[in-house]
């Protein structure tokens, strides 16, 4: 009797396991694709991210190694090339106006360590040095800090580093009174200014400041390519409508661009969005054109509370 209750009982639970394990198998059959199909979609928008630092990497690399200034700079081609002692002069004023609005705005900012993203040469870091006790210069383009470092003046205070990754994970959390990057951001897609942004806050010291410009439309690269001034005189002879066809025809074959740099930009709402989610706090927004087009552009300036 206890036998057959036994085998009774083995039965039962043998269906029972059987029939138990039938929705958890078709779950997990259903569950798996969606899984792979998560893994492979974070793995494709990592590479592509990448993919676009690479590509980012490689076009600053090669503008300066080409002309370093002029890349940072641009100026119109029948121009000469930029005399050395000017092109830092213009750093110096940029720097001093931005001193002259932080006495307004953030009187009470520490002036110990500053960071200079996206710095070039080192035309903005060079003359932070004379108001910070310590500016790191950092660019995703070795040329350009290979120049940077050939024209520092002041080492001691001054560093630069190349980071070619989509974070800065190698500063820590809070580390600069100041973060400023001008004429950076707006040469990146919007994914790449999507990860920078909550970085630079991150590194931003409790009430430390972070001043940066974006222009706010985003700017489609092709259209940018045919609208751009038509140079030479044969061409300039030609109807601009036809130049602009040319243009469009040939935009596929040109990458990188052949001025070498993409514009792009981002909405304000969207910056203000990234900003306060990374625990930033806006203090001020003001128009902006120095990106050089006719978008409406914003240079924001941010604070980072202690409790962020
Ligand atoms: C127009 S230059 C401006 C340089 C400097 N901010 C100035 O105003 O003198 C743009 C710089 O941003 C750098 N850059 C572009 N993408 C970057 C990235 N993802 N990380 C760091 N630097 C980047 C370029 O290599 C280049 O040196």
């Amino acid at each position: 009797m206890a036998a057959s209750s036994n085998v009774e009982s083995d039965r039962f639970v043998a269906t029972l396991s059987a029939d138990a394990q039938w929705p958890l198998q078709r779950l997990a059959s259903a569950v798996t694709p969606v899984v792979d199909v998560g893994i492979t979609l974070a793995r494709t928008v990592r590479r592509g991210r990448a993919t676009e630092l690479a590509r980012l990497g490689h076009q600053w690399n090669a503008l300066g190694r080409r002309d370093a200034l002029g890349a940072v700079l641009t100026r119109p081609w029948t121009a000469p090339e930029w005399d050395v002692a000017d092109f830092f002069e213009t750093g110096r004023a940029d720097v001093e106006r931005l001193m002259r609005a932080i006495a307004r705005r953030a009187p009470r900012l520490t002036t110990r360590r500053a960071l200079d993203f996206g710095c070039g040469v080192g035309r903005l870091t060079q003359a932070l040095a004379s108001h910070f006790t310590a500016v790191q210069g950092v660019d995703v383009a070795a040329s350009m800090i290979a120049r940077a470092r050939l024209e520092n003046p002041t080492p001691a205070r001054c560093h630069f580093v190349v980071n070619r990754r989509p974070h800065l994970r190698r500063f820590k959390t809070g580390t600069f009174d100041l973060v400023y990057s001008r004429l950076v951001l707006q040469h990146m897609p919007p994914s790449l200014v999507r990860r920078y942004i909550p970085e630079l806050v991150r590194v931003l010291a409790p009430g430390g400041l972070l001043v940066f410009q974006l222009p706010a439309v985003i700017s489609d690269p092709r259209r940018s390519f045919c609208e751009a001034p038509v140079r030479g005189r044969f061409k300039r002879a030609l109807p601009r409508r036809m130049v602009q066809a040319y243009r469009g025809l040939k935009y596929p074959l040109c990458q990188p661009p052949p001025s070498g740099m993409d514009m792009f930009g981002m909405a304000r709402d969207t910056v203000v969005e990234l900003v306060e989610g990374a625990g930033g706090r806006i203090i001020v927004t003001t128009s902006d054109d120095s990106h050089g087009t006719r978008a409406p552009g914003f240079e924001y300036w941010v604070t980072r509370s202690a409790a962020a």
